[in-house]
């Protein structure tokens, strides 16, 4: 089996421990990789802070050549690349292609603003006196992704990271570390120098803990879990911390929608990525009108979704791996405690004998204070829950602490507009899934999905970047603000 180092300061560095990637469709080895530890963060953020010197001082347009070059190996090498997000983290071929595509939209996008990154001039109280902002990078930036879209999410990381002129450490989920290297390799091959992204494998425990925690790192940008979302908040000290945490995404279908297209949304929203995105459907929320004809549509097309090895022909893939279908069990265990009806599904499943699948479930009759109906459970697992009107409707879809993605199903624009007003979410899509935002718009929730970061588009410059304001005050005098002018 193939094994696989770090890269510090463009070197391959090892380490004493190692863990394994496993193909969770069959659960054979992929790749070996180093257990790396604090010592090796260390090094990493020591790389980074030199390689920073030069890095920082390159102008934008040459560091947003490297992405570009990025995007172009990225397209060459699309297929192999998304056979293995396939390989690693289990989503069907079609989504592992997807998940390639959009590194390559990201890179091309965040290779164009290096001929923006704008600030903004202004006027002055004062006469002969300029005023404007301008784009710094944060520093060393601690970059902590999860393995649900293993090439898109380090991508969404790594391109504005770089374009602005930072430098990173960078820590993959250990599910996926191969994706993570590829990219990392595909970056030095593009022409990235030394040091201006290190990647280290290993635990959260000992690699994640030391960056959030470490003073050189000025700035940390995580997608995962709340748990850990909170942890990176208590223990990061004074940093500029960007979250993108989980989702209890519902879908509304109004009785006046259009149900085959409400439908096709529901099953790509709910059980697409084996319903491991945290924009994935988790609730449909559905009128007391069409709610009995709605929920047998639902059963009919869930019978046909094909469970198997996401390389050959199936619809769902497995869940990432043994814990994560243990858990997605126990949530199934809590929701027929609570009273909830089991309506199809409701187990772990093999395929040839192998893999972490679980079968397409549907809790019908949930009520929203269940804790299937507020709780991410990050698997094939649907809530249905009826409602008699929109207003409940809306109640029904802002009862969760989460706030990331949403969806209305309706012909009736003012019911559209009344749920995207009145929605507390990040994402509100109108006759479309919950699921499939695109790069040049800005991405993440409200309420505890995140720290009010957005990532893609023009705001997602944001995270990675400092507002530096500048004054030129070119009068030759002592000019006063505030006393000159009162
Ligand atoms: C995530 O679920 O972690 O819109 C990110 C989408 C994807 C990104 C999801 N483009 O579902």
């Amino acid at each position: 089996m193939a094994s696989f180092k770090m890269i510090i300061n463009g070197k391959r560095i090892g380490a004493k421990e190692s863990f394994v990637s496993l193909n969770p469709a069959n659960e054979k080895p992929i790749a070996i990789f180093p257990k790396g530890t604090a010592d090796d963060v260390k090094a990493a953020i020591g790389a980074a802070e030199e390689a920073y010197e030069k890095w920082s001082r390159v102008p934008p347009p040459a560091r947003a050549q490297i992405l570009l070059r990025a995007a172009q190996i990225l397209r060459r090498e699309k297929q192999s690349l998304g056979r293995l997000v396939t390989m690693e983290m289990g989503k069907v071929l079609a989504e592992g292609l997807g998940d390639v595509q959009e590194a390559i939209d990201i890179f091309e996008y965040m290779a164009g603003e290096g001929r923006r990154l704008f600030g903004h001039t202004t006027t002055s109280e004062l006469p002969d006196k300029l005023a404007m902002t301008v784009r710094a990078p944060v520093g060393v930036m601690g970059l902590i992704t999860p393995w649900n879209f293993p090439m898109a999410i380090p991508a969404w990381k790594l391109a504005p990271c770089i374009v602005c002129g930072n430098a990173a450490v960078f820590k993959p989920a250990s599910d996926t570390p191969l994706c993570a290297l590829r990219i990392v390799e595909i970056l030095e091959r593009a022409g990235l120098p030394p040091g201006v992204v290190n990647l280290v494998t290993g635990p959260g425990g000992s690699v994640g803990s030391e960056i959030v925690k470490n003073k050189g790192i000025r700035g940390i940008s995580f997608t995962g879990s709340r748990d850990v979302g909170e942890f990176v908040v208590k223990n990061a000290g004074i940093k500029k911390v960007g979250l993108e945490l989980g989702g209890k995404n519902g879908i509304i279908v109004m009785d006046d929608a259009d149900l085959r297209l409400a439908l096709d949304g529901v099953i790509w929203g709910a059980f697409g990525t084996t319903g491991q995105r945290c924009t994935a459907a988790s609730r449909v929320i559905v009128h007391s009108g069409v709610k009995e004809k709605f929920e047998r549509m639902l059963l009919e097309s869930m019978a046909k979704l094909r469970l198997g090895d996401g390389l050959k022909k199936a619809d769902v893939g497995p869940l990432i791996n043994k814990a994560a279908a243990e858990k997605v069990h126990g949530y199934v265990e809590v929701g027929m405690e609570e009273g909830a009806r089991l309506a199809s599904g409701g187990h772990p499943a093999k395929v040839n004998g192998k893999g972490f699948f679980y079968q397409p479930t549907l809790f019908t009759d949930v009520a929203t204070d269940m804790r299937i109906a507020q709780e991410e459970i990050f698997g094939p697992v649907l809530c249905l829950i009826e409602a008699a009107s929109l207003d409940h409707a809306i109640d029904a879809m802002n009862s969760v602490t989460y706030g990331l993605s949403s969806s209305i199903y309706t012909k009736d624009i003012r019911s559209a507009m009344v749920a995207v007003r009145a929605i507390e979410a990040g994402l509100v899509y109108v006759n479309s899934s919950t699921i499939g935002s695109e790069v040049h718009l800005p991405f993440g929730g409200v309420k505890q999905t995140g720290n009010g970061a957005r990532e893609g588009g023009i705001e997602g410059i944001n995270e990675f970047s400092e507002t530096k304001t500048v004054y030129i005050d070119y009068s030759g005098k002592l000019q006063k603000a505030q006393i000159d002018t009162g």
